[in-house]
């Protein structure tokens, strides 16, 4: 079993990259072959609505033609058996990278002859979401939307989907040094010291089921 992990992140080793690499040690743990894909490491576009993937009788129909570094990504997201995405949130969106590369790896499989029925492999799939904001603000900022909608279009497309949040994040290590006035920065430390740890113990059991449960 293959199981693919998406940073959609551009900082190495910060918050979203740490549960991606504990969901992996999950999915490895369960016996699964992982592989950690850094979207910010290579050079692609979102999609660009040439509509070869919808070609009829075309060898390109439900494969995305674009030619650049996310190709060999996508081919073998296509064979993995589980994807795990993982995303800071800016702006209350996910990252602009995460947004072009769901754009090129859902686009391809959207049937309109049949909404319900893409032309998608069936897969294991999970969201990892990081961010600055606690949960009990996410009426007020639409965020159980954003989550919902997410992973709503990853059942829809694999079958399946799980999502994870890991809420007030710590931003930087030594919050001295920065204008983030905003924010508590003993609060911030604490929680990165209490909760992020149970946060990272959620992704290596979320890994492990992906697996386990396949
Ligand atoms: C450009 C930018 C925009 C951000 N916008 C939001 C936001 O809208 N809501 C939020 O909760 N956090 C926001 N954040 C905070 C990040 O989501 C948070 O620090 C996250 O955990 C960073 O992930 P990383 O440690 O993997 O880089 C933003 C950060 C940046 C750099």
């Amino acid at each position: 079993m293959k199981v693919i992990a998406i940073n959609g992140s551009p900082r190495k080793g910060w918050n979203t990259e740490t549960l991606l690499k504990k969901a992996l040690e999950g999915a490895g743990a369960a016996g699964a072959e992982t592989e950690m894909v850094h979207l910010y490491d290579l050079k692609f576009r979102g999609c660009v609505s040439c509509m070869a993937c919808k070609l009829q009788n075309g060898k390109s129909l439900g494969r995305c033609v674009q030619r650049d570094e996310l190709t060999p990504v996508l081919e073998r997201l296509h064979e993995a058996d589980a994807v795990i995405l993982g995303s800071p949130i800016y702006f209350s969106e996910v990252t602009g990278e995460m947004r072009s590369f769901i754009e090129r790896f859902l686009f391809q499989y959207l049937n309109y002859d049949d909404f319900r029925k893409p032309l998608s492999p069936a897969k294991k799939c999970a969201w990892i979401y990081t961010m600055n904001c606690p949960e009990e603000l996410f009426d007020q900022m639409g965020y159980h939307n954003l989550f919902q909608r997410y992973e709503n279009w990853m059942k829809l497309y694999f079958g399946h989907c799980e999502t994870l949040l890991a809420t007030d994040t710590m931003q930087v290590a030594d919050y001295s040094r920065y204008h983030l006035g905003r924010f508590d920065a003993e609060a911030k430390r604490l929680r990165h010291e209490t909760v992020f740890p149970q946060d990272c113990q959620k992704a290596f059991e979320l890994g492990r089921r992906l697996v386990a449960e396949n």
